[in-house]
């Protein structure tokens, strides 16, 4: 299921995911979230709220789920179509929590907005001092959240298997009984998925085992949790591993950590060496799920490297991180900008904003353009100086297969307070070539 139709059906109704003012890390992790606002927040009336409010979406008239019956639009499509729910002229926007494919670059009051903040974000970037103090030991501020948010962490992203379907195959449930299982969690079929072919996804994956997946900057748990609660290999070995020690107590603590098909280990994926009990061509899929947004530009090289290490030929990447232009971007204040489109938070925790173009060249071998057009003008001279995406020590060209990658545009409404939230958000699988030498 679409991360969007999750919260299309049974959410649809529950109080409102996220509000702006409280964009904070945690809940921009999640995707939906059933938080109440507490009544104090309501009275405050920001400068990001007030433009949340004044956001006036473009609606769509021509398509054929603004004319169906309303519960028609609240299923499930397929992977990558992100939801169906699209907003028409004559919808109520706050009938709903969320809607579909909603893209802010039509609103010109807040495109204005947007770049009046980008400008004023770059006049007012990060000192240099806070510049060295936030990347030199990021570790540190992930251990410091970690250790101030340990209860609010758990999500039950069910719509994992359903985006990512190599994550169904590896958890040992085939698509048809995927569709089943979420239509009954959603109570019924819906009409479209009575309609809906059954695709055979084996059909198009190399072939197996999925049996090794390694989730990178896995934090407490929020996709490797529900995994092992729907798994049903028997040989499934999830690595769940963090540059945070502290995430790795969090999910080392949880109830639901179970040692026959996880462990949770300390390691930096940007580092010289490979995670503990794993080695090169030893896992079929590595997730990445909110987690390469948390490294600087200069570190993605040496991830890369790590990755193409790690994977089998023939295994997967599923990708999901932040995208360009989301609120949670436009809304950083003055002090805040370490590089372009990369911030830290008021936490002290950083994050890169993706653009669809710049992913493809991350991951299909022009890594080096990517990290180029990323850096601040200083930092150029000095990454040119740097050896391309072809490692110096082994002369491998770093470039996985792009299977899918898209862009998830959202809009999303709080009720209670008015507001009207451009989100946006990138989402790719990847795979290493079958044809890969191990090196
Ligand atoms: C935004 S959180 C996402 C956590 C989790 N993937 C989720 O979606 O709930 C980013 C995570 O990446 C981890 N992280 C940051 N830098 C890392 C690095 N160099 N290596 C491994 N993990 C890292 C952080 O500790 C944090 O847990």
């Amino acid at each position: 299921m679409s991360s969007s139709s999750v919260s299309s059906s049974k959410e649809a109704k529950t109080t409102v995911t996220e509000s702006v003012d409280s964009l904070s890390l945690n809940t921009l992790v999640s995707d939906t979230t059933n938080s109440k606002i507490p009544e104090a927040e309501t009275k405050k009336l920001s400068e990001i709220q007030t433009i949340a409010r004044q956001a006036n979406p473009p609606t769509q008239s021509s398509h054929p789920s603004s004319t169906a019956p309303l519960e028609n639009h609240l299923k499930r499509t397929s992977p990558f179509d992100f939801g169906s729910r699209y907003l028409s002229s004559t919808d109520d926007v706050f009938a709903w929590n969320a809607w579909d494919h909603v893209d802010p670059s039509q609103d010109s009051a807040f495109v204005s907005y947007a770049n009046a903040q980008y400008t004023f974000q770059r006049e007012n970037a990060a000192s240099e001092f806070d510049r060295k103090r936030f990347n030199a030991e990021p570790e540190k501020w992930w251990d410091k959240f970690y250790g101030n948010n340990a209860a609010n962490f758990f999500k039950d992203r069910k719509w994992l298997r359903q985006e990512f379907p190599v994550l169904g195959l590896a958890t040992g449930v085939s698509h048809a009984e995927l569709v089943r299982e979420l239509a009954a969690e959603q109570g019924g079929l819906s009409t479209v998925d009575k309609g809906l072919p059954v695709i055979n996804h084996e059909e198009d994956m190399p072939d197996g085992p999925w049996n090794t997946i390694l989730e990178i900057g896995a934090g407490a748990g929020n996709t490797v949790f529900p995994l092992i609660s729907h798994n049903r290999n028997d040989h499934l070995m999830i690595h769940a591993v963090d540059f945070s020690k502290k995430a790795v107590e969090v999910m080392k603590r949880s109830e639901l950590y179970n040692t026959k098909h996880m462990i949770a280990s300390q390691w930096d994926m940007a580092s010289d060496q490979l995670p503990e009990g794993l080695s090169p061509g030893s896992v079929d899929v590595i997730i990445l799920i909110f987690a390469f947004s948390a490294l600087s530009p200069r570190q993605w090289k040496a991830t890369l490297k790590n990755i193409w290490t790690l994977l089998r030929p023939g295994g997967e990447i599923c990708f999901r991180d932040y995208g360009r232009g989301d609120l949670a971007q436009v809304r950083f204040k003055k002090g805040r900008l370490l590089g372009e489109n990369f911030y830290v938070r008021g936490d002290g925790t950083r994050v890169y904003f993706f653009e669809e173009d710049e992913l493809r060249r991350i991951w299909s071998g022009q890594l080096h353009q990517a990290i180029r057009d990323s850096l601040v003008e200083e930092e150029e001279e000095a990454h040119d100086r740097s050896p391309d995406t072809k490692d110096a020590d082994t002369q491998i060209t770093i470039a996985f297969e792009i299977i899918k990658l898209a862009t998830d545009r959202r809009l999303l409404v709080n009720r209670q307070k008015q507001l009207k939230m451009y989100r946006c958000w990138m989402q790719g699988r990847f795979r290493k070539p079958l044809d890969t030498q191990l090196s």
